[in-house]
Parts: structure tokens; sequence; C-alpha cells
């Protein structure tokens, strides 16, 4: 055993059970590992999910996966970062080797194992000796972690760690949709259907990319307000309005993209409808891997296309160190998004507040 450090983490013992604080014990890095002091870890959506339906992680599990914090240590190997450096992490877990990584499409990675200790390896972290897991190879609920460097982009230094956390997730997830799966461009007219963490930041890539018009649409009019702060240029309640007419009148005949930022069949099928000929709907939001989606033919008559998104197809260390630029420069908004700067103590009222439908995030800080 080496000598590793000792911390806390909230662990997951059961699905759906509340966490719980325990001592825990972390590893020395690995020659490709690094060993970060946590600062802050921002709590999303698919954290409360993964606590509550079985995705596969073993238990127990330390969730969290949205973190900044201060490199302590790294593995004789690691040449790209220093004890002292800044840095978040960023789940597109990629070997950096496999053809998709080589092109520069590392969310598309085919060899996410390459980044993990083998089971035969000691593990990165315990507690009384029970090895735990990692959710994502990070487990942001802790006050440290040792994570593969393809997992960490060093941020500068003068980006506060409570909004620096959120580039690596739900900031990548949003921003990357509109700017680097969809390409958004001057002239195109974007609807942004579902303005929830993640929406919020389809907004903001649209508008970063300079978009004519950025329609957003959601149920609840507090995000309609935020997004409209963030950039939308007109604002749909959904439950109000006939949303596909309203987005047809506003555009002269539809829009050139259209993304579905929640996650249901249903305005999957308002996105498609919203389309002018030759557009493209984009689905962010997830949906059970069997779900269904019922599309009509007439709109590939009309050259519209439908596309996956995932993790907003980033390239984390040249995206992220371009959306931390941004953030200093006044021109990314991130403080809105953060509603809540909570203990690690309190993360249970943090998917509490998730579960009512909370807007914005709720960020655990470490003192
Ligand atoms: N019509 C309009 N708006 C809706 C509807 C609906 N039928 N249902 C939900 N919404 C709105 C909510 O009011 C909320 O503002 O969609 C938003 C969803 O936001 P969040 O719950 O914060 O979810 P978020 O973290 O943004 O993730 C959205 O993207 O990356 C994926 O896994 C993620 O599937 C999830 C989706
Ligand atoms: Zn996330
Ligand atoms: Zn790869």
């Amino acid at each position: 055993m080496s000598a590793g450090v000792g911390g806390t983490a909230a662990v997951l013992h059961g699905l759906g059970e509340r966490l719980v604080l325990e001592e825990v014990r972390w590893s020395e890095p690995a020659p490709q590992e690094v060993l970060v002091r946590i600062e802050a870890s921002g709590i999303c959506r698919s954290d409360l999910t993964v606590s509550r339906i079985d995705n596969g992680f073993p238990l127990p599990l330390i969730l969290g996966h949205e973190i900044a914090g201060v490199v302590e240590r790294v593995g004789s190997a690691v040449t790209s970062l220093s004890p002292g450096d800044h840095v978040v992490a960023c789940p597109v877990n990629h070997c950096g080797r496999c053809r998709s990584c080589r092109i520069g499409e590392p969310f598309r990675c085919s060899d996410h194992a390459a980044t993990q200790r083998r089971a035969d390896e000691e593990p990165r972290v315990s507690a009384d000796g029970r090895s735990l897991t990692q959710f994502i190879g990070i487990g942001g609920f802790s006050t440290h972690t040792v994570m593969h460097e393809n997992l960490v982009v060093r941020v500068p230094r003068e980006l506060p760690f409570h909004v620096a956390c959120l580039l690596g997730c739900g900031v990548a997830t949003g921003l990357g949709a509109a700017l680097h799966s969809a390409r958004v461009g001057p002239g195109d007219t974007v609807l942004v259907i579902g303005c929830g963490g993640v929406g919020l930041n389809v907004v903001q890539g649209a508008r970063l990319a300079g978009a004519r018009r950025i329609i957003a649409v959601d149920r609840n009019p507090a995000a309609l307000a935020l997004a409209t702060e963030l950039g939308a240029t007109e604002a749909l309640q959904a439950d109000e309005v006939d949303v596909v007419a309203a987005v047809k009148e506003i555009t002269g005949g539809g829009v050139s993209h259209a993304f579905e930022v929640i996650g249901v069949p249903d305005t999957v099928g308002q996105a498609m409808d919203a389309l002018r000929k030759g557009g493209t709907a984009y689905l962010v939001g997830v949906q059970r891997p069997d779900a269904v989606l019922g599309i009509p033919f007439r709109h590939f008559f009309e050259q519209k296309g439908i596309r996956g998104v995932a993790m907003g197809s980033t390239v984390p260390h040249v995206h992220i160190p371009e959306y931390a630029d941004l953030y200093l420069q006044g021109r990314l908004y991130l403080d809105a998004l953060v509603a809540n700067r909570i203990p690690l103590a309190d993360v249970n009222d943090g998917f509490d507040r998730l579960l009512d439908g909370a807007l914005a995030r709720s960020v655990i800080e470490f003192a």
C-alpha cells in the first residue's frame, strides 16, 4: 500500500439512499494520474439520477463529476500538469490513442477502460480497506480525488473555483452543443426547448456564436427569465402558447437549429416540427436507451435532419480553456448559474433542491 492521503467523501451505499459522510483514503497517484485537492464540486442532475437508478456503477459509490481544485501530486509520467496548478475535471473520458481520439474526437473514444485502474491494482479510493467506485472516474463529492491526467484540464488562477467547476460538465455540454456539435453561426435561427442547467448554456452558446434569433421554450417562467438574461431573443412558455406555430411566425417558416434539452419524446416531435426545410434537430436531452421516437417521414422529405449529441462534442483541453477566457472577459455568464454554495455535509439538501425542480446549480465548497 502506498502512502496516499486521507480525507472525507459523501458515499452512496444503496440506490435511493442518502449519501453518508465517511473518512476515506486516496492512494498515491499512478504514473499517469494526479492527486487533486477539491475546492468546489457542482451537483449535476446525472449525480442525482445515478443515485436513484441503477446505471451499472458498483456501490459503494462516490458521486460528483463537476469539480475544480488544485493539483497536489502528480504521477511519475505526468508532464503537462504540476503541483499547484488550478484544474477542472471534464467527464469526456478518453484514452488519447484510439482513432477517434487521434482525429480530435475524444468524445467518441472507444477505450474508456484505458484511464481506469485494473481490478487487480490497488483501488484509487477506499474506506476501511474496502474499495469505493468513483463516478466517471472522478468521484467529486470528496475532499480529494485521484484521476487519470486525461480528465484534468488546467485553468487560469483568476477563475473562482465555484464557477470553474461548472465548465467540465454543464457548461461544456450546453455550450458545446451549440458551438461544436451544431456549429451554429451568424444568421442561424435557434430554438432551445428546455432551459435548465444545460439548456441555458445552449442559449449562451448560440449567443456567443452570433445566432440571429434564439427562441427559448420552457414551462417554468423563471427559467425563461434566466434564458433571456443569458441571451434568448424570444421566450415562449410551453403550456401557454402553441410553440410550433409561434416559432414559425417569429422566424417566417421555422428555425435552422432546434435543440431538445429535456429528454422526452413529445418535445423531440416539437423540435422537428419547428424546423424550416433543411434544418437539423439536436437531441441533447437524455432518454431511456430503448425509448422509441416516432418521426413522420414528411420531415425527411423536407430535408430535415436529426442528430444525437453527447457532452457537447467537447475536446476538453481545447475548449475548456477557451470557455475560461470567455468568462474572465465577461462574455460567458456563469455566476447566474450558481444558486447555492453549500458545505459537503449539506450534499443531500443539494439533491433535494434538484428534486424540487431547482433551476440553477448547488455547488459544494470545501473551505
Ligand atoms: N416543456 C417545456 N419545458 C419543460 C418540459 C416540457 N414538457 N419538461 C421539463 N421542462 C423544463 C424544466 O422546467 C427545466 O427548466 O426543462 C428544463 C430541464 O432542466 P433540468 O431539469 O435542469 O435538466 P438539465 O440539467 O438542464 O438537463 C436536461 O440534458 O444533458 C441532458 O441528461 C440531461 O436529459 C437531461 C437534459
Ligand atoms: Zn454532469
Ligand atoms: Zn480514445
